[in-house]
């Protein structure tokens, strides 16, 4: 048994540099036509000349596959001008609190002094990307981080803006609020709790930021996207980080789910009887949000278990040692 999708989109993905990068965009280039590039490098992509320089390495690592890289700019203070110039070559502005995640050291301190170039992006019409969690207690972060998306929503009516990797009841419940806001939501959210990541023994390669939440955090969002809610699309959040960073004292937070991603969500669809739904959650919910159309791919899979390797050279995958129901037409 076969099944086609028609230009699956994961619109929130980390691929970083270097080795890094040439071991996992394989993974996405293979499933989705195209991805939204998170630009929180060692050095973050906040100039045009670095984003022009990461998007031409990623297409190197993607081979023959046409995958298109949807690339971002790092939020910082920019100018008009600036932002005409980008306003072609990017997706959005990516917005991280300072040191609330991997690599994001160089995010927004002061949100009092944002507006400014929140203010040019809704009226040069550019996407806001938010990783939306304040450093209150991990399990709250991101509901109280909704009062900067509400004061977002409402000083910028027209502004498009993406909650990415949304973890709770009342972020869903949020998202009711203001048409101009759509979220991302990814496959681990949609599968594991904090019980997965802390309730037995200890397991790294389930932490994450946002951290996974309780089973009705769980269960709303699962609600939201099987029910085809049309403001949620899928992100993976895929976040390979090498295993002396994840077995060591101060584990590094991702998951690194690219290597299942699609195969997966095509199971968890068909479990929950909606798989007329999963075209919207991967390629038309996103499409329309962003107003994009990339070149046209269409990703078959079949019904033949395999099993998820343990590790592919120094990074572990999500679901690893598990055996999925469906896999990649021409997969290895
Ligand atoms: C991401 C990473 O490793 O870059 N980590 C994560 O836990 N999700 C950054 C992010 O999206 O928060
Ligand atoms: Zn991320």
């Amino acid at each position: 048994m076969e099944l086609t999708v028609d230009s699956p989109l994961d619109l929130h993905l980390h691929l970083r540099e270097q080795a890094m990068l040439s071991l996992v965009a394989p993974f996405s280039a293979a499933q989705f036509a195209a991805g939204v590039i998170m630009p929180n490098l060692v050095h973050p992509v906040d100039n045009l000349q670095r984003l022009r320089s990461y998007r031409q390495q990623i297409i190197a690592a993607c081979g023959n596959q046409p995958f298109t890289p949807l690339m971002t700019l790092f939020f910082r203070d920019y100018s008009r001008d600036e932002l005409l110039a980008a306003r072609e070559e990017i997706i959005g502005v990516k917005l991280y609190p300072a040191g609330i995640t991997t690599q994001s050291e160089d995010g927004v301190r002061d949100f009092d002094r944002i507006g400014d170039t929140v203010a040019l992006l809704e009226e040069l019409d550019i996407p806001l990307l938010v990783h939306g969690e304040t450093s209150g207690f991990v399990m709250d972060r991101e509901r109280e981080f909704l009062t900067v998306y509400q004061w977002l929503a409402e000083t910028f009516p027209r502004l498009r803006i993406v909650m990415e990797h949304i973890t709770t009841a009342a972020a869903v419940a949020f998202l009711e609020r203001y048409d101009h806001i759509a979220a991302t939501v990814t496959l681990h959210h949609l599968m594991i709790t904090l019980d997965d990541v802390a309730g037995g023994l200890l397991q790294p390669d389930l932490f994450c930021k946002p951290i996974a939440k309780t089973p009705q955090d769980r269960e709303a969002l699962r609600r939201a996207v099987f029910s085809g809610h049309p403001r949620l699309c899928f992100g993976s959040d895929s976040a390979p980080h090498p295993r002396h960073t994840k077995e060591c004292c101060g584990c590094a937070a991702g998951v690194f789910s690219a290597p299942v991603a699609l195969p997966m969500l095509v199971q968890l669809f068909e479990e929950n009887g909606c798989l007329e739904r999963l075209s919207d959650f991967l390629s038309a919910n996103g499409r329309r949000f962003y107003r994009v159309e990339p070149p046209p791919r269409r990703v078959t899979l079949e019904r033949i278990p395999w099993q998820v390797p343990e590790q592919f050279e120094t990074v572990k995958p999500f679901l690893h040692g598990q055996t999925l129901r469906w896999r990649l037409k021409n997969q290895q």
